[in-house]
C-alpha cells in the first residue's frame, strides 16, 4: 500500500503559495547559483507562479528596483536569454529586496515586519523559506537572529535551509546543531549538499534498487574495490577567504564525497522516503572503520599549466598566505566493516587543478578465477570487468567488459557497453533547481539529517588533527605520486 507522503511524491505537486526569503542574496552563491535556478524554474513554470522572492543583505545600497536591475545583469552573465518584458513582469510580481544592516535584533524585527507586509500585500498564507546563502561564520548569528524574533515560528509552513560546510569539525557541527534544533524542529531543516541534487547522484538509487542483477554482484564476494573521484581542473576560483579557512576535506570529502560513498555502499531502504533512505545512509557511516593516518594523503598544487595555459600554484592565488598548508587535493582509503563491504578498500579521491573535471565511481569487480585464456600469451590475459558510472560531465555508465577481437590468433580486448544520459534525455537540469523545489514542497530526502552530519564528522575529525605532509603537485599533473601507496596494502 502507497502512504499519502509517498503517493504525493509520484503525482506532480502543487506549490502552495510561499515567501522565499534568500539571506546573502548579494553573495556569490546567490549570484552565481539560486537567482539563476529560480529564474530558471519561473520561467519553466514550475513555480506555478506563487513564490515570492524577498532578497535579504547587509547592503543599504540597493531597493526593489536597482536589485531587479542587477538581477538582470547577473542572469544575463549565465547565459540565461532574458525576454525584457517577462522579466519586468515577473520582478514585478515577485522579486523584493530588504537590507538587514548590522544583523541586530531590532534588524530581525524590522525584517519579520517586511515579510508581513509582503504577504498581506500578496495574500500569502504564512508559508516561509529561509536560504542561508552565507558564509559559514554567518550562520550561528542569524540563525539566532530568526529566533530571538520569532521567525522561526510556524503560522503556516517555516523551513531553514543551510547550505554546507555544516561545522568545521564534530565538536561545531554538533554546536550548529544544538543551536538550530533551539529553535527549529529537525522536519523544518535542510541541511544542503547540492551534490544530491545531480539527476546522477540520484540515478545511483534508481540504478542499484531498480535493476536487480546488480544487487547480486554488489558485495565482497565480486567486488574487488571502489574508487570514489570528484576531479576539478578549476583552482579555487577568487574564494581564498573560504577555503583557507576549509581545504578540500572539509570543502569536499566531509559531504559530496561521503554523500556518493553511502549512496554506492547502503542497503536497499525499505521505502522512497526521506527516513527510510538517510537512516541506511547513517548505518554506513557508523560501520565505517577509523582511518588511519597512513592511509590518507593531502595535496597542494603548484604552477603548472591547464589547458595549455600557465596557471599559478595555490600559495600564489591572491588572498592565500604564502606558506599554506591548505590542502586542495585528497586521497584516502577506507573500510566498511559490515557483511557487504568487509574487506572491500573504498578510495576516495578530490582535488582541484586536476588535468579534467571529471566526478566518476568505478567500481571494479574481481578477475575470472581461473583463465583459459592464459595459454595463449599475454594478448589473452583476462581483466576484471569495471563498471564506471560517470556523475559529471558526459553522464552515463560504462560497462568494460572482455571481448574476442576478430580473426586469429586469440586475442582478447576491453570493449564497452554504454550509455550517455545526453543522447536519450539531454542535457539535466542544474541541481540546485531540483533543490529548491523539494525544500518548497517540503521533501527532505535529498537532505542530510543531523545524524548523518555529525556521523561523517565523527569519521573525518581525527584527519583534521594528523600532522601529514602536504603533498606538491604541479597544477594539471594529476594526483601526486604519494597516492600510488594508498592502492598497496
Ligand atoms: C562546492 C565546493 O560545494 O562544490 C567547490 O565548495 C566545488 O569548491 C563545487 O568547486 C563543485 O560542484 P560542481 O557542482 O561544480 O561539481
Amino acid at each position: 500500500m502507497v502512504d499519502t507522503r509517498s503517493r504525493n511524491k509520484m503525482l506532480k505537486k502543487q506549490i502552495e503559495p510561499h515567501i522565499f526569503i534568500i539571506l546573502g542574496a548579494t553573495g556569490n552563491l546567490a549570484r552565481r547559483k539560486l537567482f539563476p535556478a529560480i529564474y530558471r524554474l519561473s520561467t519553466k513554470g514550475a513555480l506555478q507562479g506563487k513564490s515570492v522572492i524577498l532578497a535579504v543583505s547587509r547592503s543599504k545600497e540597493y531597493d526593489d528596483n536597482t536589485f531587479r536591475d542587477q538581477i538582470k545583469n547577473i542572469l544575463g552573465t549565465t547565459g540565461l536569454s532574458i525576454n525584457d518584458k517577462a522579466f519586468s513582469e515577473w520582478c514585478e510580481k515577485c522579486l523584493h529586496y530588504h537590507s538587514i544592516g548590522n544583523g541586530n535584533l531590532e534588524d530581525y524585527r524590522k525584517l519579520s515586519d517586511r515579510i508581513l507586509e509582503l504577504e498581506t500585500q500578496k495574500e500569502l498564507p504564512s508559508n516561509r523559506v529561509f536560504y542561508m546563502a552565507l558564509p559559514p561564520d554567518a550562520f550561528p548569528p542569524t540563525i539566532k537572529g530568526l529566533g530571538e524574533s520569532e521567525l522561526n515560528k510556524e503560522s503556516g509552513w517555516t523551513r531553514i535551509v543551510i547550505e554546507k560546510p555544516f561545522g568545521r569539525d564534530l565538536e561545531s557541527a554538533r554546536q550548529l546543531n544544538n543551536l538550530v534544533h533551539r529553535y527549529f524542529q529537525e522536519s523544518q531543516i535542510y541541511r544542503i549538499d547540492h551534490f544530491l541534487g545531480k539527476e546522477t547522484v540520484q540515478n545511483l538509487l534508481v540504478f542499484r534498487f531498480a535493476n536487480a542483477f546488480f544487487e547480486h554482484l554488489w558485495n565482497r564476494e565480486h567486488i574487488e574495490s571502489i574508487d570514489i573521484v570528484v576531479a576539478e581542473n578549476q583552482g579555487i576560483e577568487g574564494r581564498a577567504n573560504y577555503y583557507e579557512q576549509s581545504g578540500a576535506l572539509r570543502d569536499m570529502v566531509e559531504n559530496h564525497l561521503t554523500q556518493l560513498l553511502t549512496l554506492v555502499a547502503m542497503e536497499p531502504p525499505i521505502t522512497f522516503e526521506s527516513d527510510a533512505i538517510r537512516n541506511e545512509k547513517i548505518k554506513i557511516l557508523r560501520q565505517i572503520v577509523p582511518i588511519r593516518s597512513e592511509d590518507v594523503v593531502f595535496g597542494q598544487y603548484a604552477e603548472g599549466m591547464i589547458d595549455g595555459k600557465k596557471v599559478r600554484g595555490y600559495r600564489g592565488e591572491s588572498g592565500v598566505y604564502p606558506e599554506s598548508k591548505t590542502e586542495t587535493f585528497v586521497g584516502l582509503r577506507l573500510e566498511i566493516a559490515n557483511w557487504r563491504w568487509a574487506g572491500v578498500p573504498f578510495f576516495l579521491f578530490t582535488g582541484k587543478r586536476m588535468p579534467q573535471r571529471i566526478t566518476q565511481i568505478k567500481v571494479r569487480f574481481q578477475c575470472a578465477p581461473v583463465s583459459i585464456f592464459a595459454p595463449f600469451g599475454p594478448a589473452c590475459s583476462v581483466q576484471p570487468n569495471v563498471l564506471i558510472i560517470t556523475i559529471q560531465p558526459d553522464e552515463g555508465f560504462d560497462l568494460k567488459i572482455q571481448v574476442k577481437s576478430l580473426g586469429q590468433p586469440m586475442n582478447l580486448t576491453t570493449q564497452s557497453l554504454n550509455f550517455k544520459y545526453s543522447d536519450t534525455f539531454g542535457l539535466p537540469p542544474d541541481a540546485y533547481e531540483a533543490l529548491l523545489l523539494d525544500v518548497i514542497n517540503g521533501d527532505q530526502t535529498l537532505f542530510v539529517h543531523s545524524d548523518e552530519v555529525e556521523s561523517a564528522w565523527s569519521l573525518y575529525t581525527p584527519l583534521l588533527k594528523i600532522d601529514k605532509p602536504i603533498r606538491l603537485y604541479p597544477a594539471g599533473s594529476g594526483y601526486p605520486p604519494e597516492t600510488d601507496r594508498l592502492y598497496m596494502r
